[in-house]
């Protein structure tokens, strides 16, 4: 595994009626090509804010990220543009956002003409690739995706995010609002890809026993900063820091029936 990515003391704090937040203090972590770190924390310990910090979507205050060798925070423009297609994001629920009318075959069209990735003739070949590669079945392509149940959904999500053949996906709370039988499918999906494509992964969560199922190594976030950070048996079966010991607790069958 060689280095993918590379966060440097990132600091942010916002300003809440006069009261500064640090949401972000000092915070440095690694990704190496085709990893998954879990990134796990309680509610408002800054997980969502590095996210968005990566994905170039919030400016820190402070410190640096290295990106394939790039100063990730320095690129401007088109050469931005180009750069983004190689790290994408899945949110909690991603497709909330777009018109509730679009087609599937719309979503994913976007990031295939944005990006160049294909021309118009080629695309509707490609949307059916994609859809098959995340499991669903190309008749899919113009239904609404308001019309999609919740794991169809996501995969359509993961299938957008992959279009543009990132090489890190930042995954916040992206299986989160699913039930356990479909979480379970996606985070198998999700193991598939990352063996097929060598994608790498930093999947975000509050729940522990989701982040143990998926990760190599899991970083422990509370108040901003990263308390603990190890093999993901480690800090699940010995955690070090008062936060990790508190997420232990959460899930009392963690330590004895790992996933
Ligand atoms: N736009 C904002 N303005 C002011 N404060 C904010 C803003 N966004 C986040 N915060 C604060 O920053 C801190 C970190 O929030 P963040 O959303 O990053 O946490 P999180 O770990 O993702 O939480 P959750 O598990 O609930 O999603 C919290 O104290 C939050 O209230
Ligand atoms: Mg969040």
């Amino acid at each position: 595994m060689t280095g993918l990515l590379s966060v440097n003391a990132l600091s942010k704090a916002y300003s809440s009626s006069g009261r500064q937040v640090a949401a972000l203090d000092t915070v440095s972590l690694t990704i190496a090509a085709g990893e998954t770190l879990g990134l796990v924390g309680a509610s408002g310990s800054g997980k969502s804010t590095l996210s968005r910090v990566l994905l170039r979507l919030l400016k820190p205050d402070s410190g640096s990220i290295s990106f394939e060798g790039q100063d990730w925070l320095a690129l401007r423009g088109a050469e931005l543009r180009r750069r983004r297609a190689r790290m994408q994001m899945v949110f909690q629920d991603p497709l909330a956002a777009f018109n509730p009318l679009a087609s599937v075959a719309s979503v994913l069209d976007d990031p295939l003409r944005i990006h160049a990735i294909a021309d118009r003739k080629q695309r509707p070949a490609d949307i059916a690739a994609l859809l098959e590669r995340v499991g669903l079945h190309a008749t899919l392509a113009p239904r609404p995706v308001r019309t999609l149940s919740g794991g169809q959904r996501q995969r359509v999500a993961i299938a957008r995010a992959i279009a543009t053949r990132p090489s890190l996906l930042v995954l916040d709370e992206a299986v989160s609002a699913l039930d356990v039988t479909v979480r379970g499918r996606i985070l198998e999906l999700l193991v598939e890809l990352q063996r097929e494509h060598g994608l790498a992964y930093l999947f975000i969560s509050h729940d522990l026993a989701v982040v143990r199922a998926i990760s190599h190594r899991i970083a422990v976030m509370d108040a901003g900063r990263i308390v603990e950070e190890g093999p993901a048996a480690d800090v699940v079966n010995a955690p070090r820091s008062d936060a990790a010991r508190r997420l232990v607790a959460a899930v009392p069958r963690l330590v004895t029936e790992p996933v």
